[in-house]
């Protein structure tokens, strides 16, 4: 923490940084606070707990300025002051936990008459440890019954009989449980993935029961199965046992629907803030045929819909476009259409239809693809509207578009409040 002196071990040496791990704090900083979370330090979740919000900001704001500088050569841009989350806990609409065999024991665990056999375990990852899953009470980034919810699995799965998924053997029943839920409109969605076995639904099907009964708010479980052997929470088939199997949230004046698989932004009411930014960065006239890259379930492309003349989605994930299209039924939105599929192979039919005004583009963490942004440079809209979270990866692709774009603006969003994780929206303006 920026203020700190502590004691570190050097683990990679390069010519101009080197990477280390704290070993002893000799110091503290002025901006340290005490965390709040009694999993802190050992959950991988929200280490930034422990500097005061307003500081949170400053700092994230400072990663924006100095990526954009150490990556794009970019010194002059103008960095807006961050937008803050509307709520700093308990803001996330999707927590993922997952179920293992033999979990990782907290301190107070080893120190008291603990049964040793008894390792099933349902809560999230120990730091820096893909394979370790500890039991957790609760998550302040969570809603108090989303907690609750998760322990009521955890008894009833143990109660099974039914072991968890060992990642090391591969066997083992109980793998993931997601838990989806909306700020606006007070839906929940669970989403149950365990190893196929046909003898075993049973189970599924009375812990869906209990749960329906004494979680009320839950309005659809889904029970899907995987055989992967990748720690993904996603599965090959599902089943729904009980609802629409979706939910829908408000962002602004529009529904959208979420499926248990589909992307959503975890932060609610803060992405409306994001997403009203995308709007006035815009500046739309009416006239825009606009592409809306990397559309997910069309959350963007639907915002700006009315504002302009129509807007073309490109999305990888099929289940996210069945909801774009749905989401334009739910909020009479018809001048928008989608295209499914992975984005450097779809933009070149995107490109063959016509040319855009507008592109917005919101990749994942890795950035955009280099054909996408070569597609980009040849198809030349006047303005680029970069959302992305991950300030690393926006200063290399804006690098790459420098030649014929000029950044006009920049506003970083905290969307994960208590992580160093930041959100920014960039304005690109062609220079002719
Ligand atoms: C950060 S999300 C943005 C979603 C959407 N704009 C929103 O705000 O809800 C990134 C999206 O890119 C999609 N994606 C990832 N790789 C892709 C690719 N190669 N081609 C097309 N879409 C991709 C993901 O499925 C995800 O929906």
């Amino acid at each position: 923490m920026p203020g700190q002196t502590v004691r570190a071990r050097i683990g990679k040496k390069k010519k101009n940084y080197a990477e280390g791990r704290v070993v002893e704090i000799l110091s503290q900083s002025q901006y340290y606070i005490p965390p709040e979370c009694p999993h802190f330090g050992i959950c991988g979740g929200c280490h930034w707990q422990d500097i005061s919000y307003g500081h949170q900001l400053h700092w994230k704001r400072n990663h924006v300025i100095e990526c954009l500088s150490h990556i794009a050569g970019v010194s002059e841009a103008d960095v807006q002051p961050i937008v803050a989350s509307p709520e700093q806990f308990h803001y996330r609409n999707k927590m993922e936990f997952t179920f293992s065999a033999k979990r990782w024991l907290l301190p107070d665990e080893l120190e008291g008459s603990f049964d040793r056999e008894e390792l099933f375990a349902l809560g999230l990852h120990v730091r820096g440890f893909f394979d370790k899953v500890f039991n957790i009470g609760g998550c302040l980034l969570e809603s108090p019954a989303a907690a609750a919810l998760m322990k009521k699995v955890r008894e009833l799965a143990k109660a099974s009989g039914l072991p968890a998924y060992s990642i090391r053997n591969h066997d083992g029943f109980w793998r993931f449980l997601v838990v989806r839920e909306t700020k606006r409109t007070g839906q929940m969605l669970v989403h149950l993935i365990t190893s196929a076995n046909p003898n075993a639904e049973s189970a599924v099907d009375s812990l869906s029961r209990r749960l329906a009964a004494d979680f009320p708010e839950i309005s659809t479980f889904i029970h899907s199965t995987s055989d992967s052997k990748s720690q993904v929470a996603a599965g090959n088939s599902s089943r729904v046992l009980f609802g629409p199997g979706f939910i829908e949230e408000k962002l602004g004046e529009r529904t959208f629907r979420i499926s248990a698989n589909s992307f959503f932004q975890t932060n609610s009411l803060a992405a409306e803030l994001l997403y009203d930014t995308v709007k006035e960065f815009a500046g739309f006239e009416g006239t825009e045929d606009v592409w809306d890259l990397y559309c997910g379930t069309g959350s963007i492309g639907i915002h700006v819909a009315s504002l302009v003349k129509k807007v073309t989605g490109i999305e990888i994930v099929a289940d996210a476009i069945n909801d774009a299209y749905e989401n334009c039924r739910l909020n009479n939105v018809r001048n928008c259409s989608f295209l499914a599929g992975d984005l450097k192979d779809m933009i070149k039919m995107a490109a063959e239809a016509g040319r855009p005004d507008v592109v917005i583009a919101d990749p994942p963490r890795a950035g955009m693809h280099p054909k996408v942004v070569k597609t980009l440079l040849d198809v030349a809209p006047k303005r680029i509207i970069a959302v992305s979270c991950n300030p690393a990866s926006l200063a290399r692709d804006a690098a790459l578009l420098l030649d014929s774009y000029e950044i006009k603006a920049i506003r970083p969003f905290d969307l994960f409040p208590q992580t160093p994780h930041v959100e920014c929206v960039m304005m690109l303006d062609r220079k002719t």
